[in-house]
């Protein structure tokens, strides 16, 4: 089937109470990983550009895997650029097709984050493209922030009313506990956050980082108003297992794709017990 827009997906998911897994396409093996557990789950499923695919696989190129997957598709799927630098990046894939779109200002000032991502509101809205926003800033592990840091980068309820307001963004992306790049499941959600967003702004909230966050907590969360839950490292570090295993058992076979086949298959099953705990199984329209 075509692509569809974020906007279709999450809506749906805000008033039914699940949310929608959002996965990494770095690479063809990677794209069919997502798509594989989108099928055996009946549930739509949203692949994102990160800024990493972008450098690896180039723009048109990543794009280009993810529109021809979707047509073999017979899930909803979603081509949407994830933690977009700026004004001229998120234009560029208007342009190449794109069907969701973000900008991440949250490292910048407030206004200046309001004023970039109304500009690709405009933009984007003038082509009925939904835009993801950010506000507060959910850090890496390489930022080293102490957790006291960490508290005090959440989003805050009034300001995010506020921001939804003056940007007319379609998602928001908020930083209530979770850290990008964790190997581990030690985060937990701070849901009263969660609710106190979910009271003030109308538009479905968006979990970045949720490799580090535990099942539990991502499960509260969804049950707190989390609409859409992006999920990179996991998914990396499940590819690379499988890959590993087949490897030290053949290490004299040339035949990457081998390897790359129980890497992907490997890949598929974490991604359909993401999509279980979302509740988005048996979602697809
Ligand atoms: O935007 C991508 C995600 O937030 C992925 O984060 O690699 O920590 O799961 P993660
Ligand atoms: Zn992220």
């Amino acid at each position: 089937m075509s692509l569809v827009t974020s906007k279709e997906l999450l809506e749906r998911a805000k008033e039914e109470g699940y949310a929608i897994g959002a996965f990494n396409a770095n690479n063809l093996e990677n794209v069919q990983a997502v798509v594989d557990a989108a099928e055996e789950e009946k549930a739509p499923v949203i692949l994102q550009i990160s800024q990493g695919a972008i450098r690896y696989a180039g723009l048109e190129q990543a794009a280009s895997m993810v529109k021809i997957a979707a047509e073999l598709a017979s899930v909803p799927v979603v081509l949407h650029l994830d933690h977009g630098t700026d004004f001229n990046q998120n234009v560029r894939c208007l342009r190449a097709g794109f069907t969701s779109l973000m900008y991440d200002g949250s490292k910048t000032p407030l206004e200046d984050n309001i004023a970039v991502t109304s500009r690709i509101v405009e933009i984007a809205h003038a082509c009925d493209i939904p835009v993801e926003a950010e506000l507060g800033r959910v850090a890496g592990t390489e930022d080293k922030f102490t957790p006291e840091e960490i508290e005090d980068l959440k989003t805050k309820p009034d300001q995010a009313a506020a921001f939804v307001e003056r940007t007319q963004c379609d998602s928001l992306a908020v930083a209530v506990g979770s850290v990008h790049r964790m190997k581990t499941r030690e985060a937990v959600l701070d849901i009263d956050r969660i609710k106190g967003i979910k009271k003030e702004v109308n538009v479905p909230l968006v979990l970045h980082g949720s490799s580090g966050v535990s099942l539990d907590s991502i499960k509260e969360g969804v049950a707190a108003g989390i609409c859409k839950v992006n999920v990179a490292t996991r998914i990396s570090m499940a590819f690379l297992e499988g890959i590993k295993t087949a490897w030290d058992k053949n290490p004299d076979d040339f035949d990457f794709r081998k390897f790359f086949r129980v890497g992907k298959a490997n890949a598929t099953k974490v991604i359909r017990s993401y999509i279980q705990i979302l509740g988005s199984s048996g979602k697809a329209f």
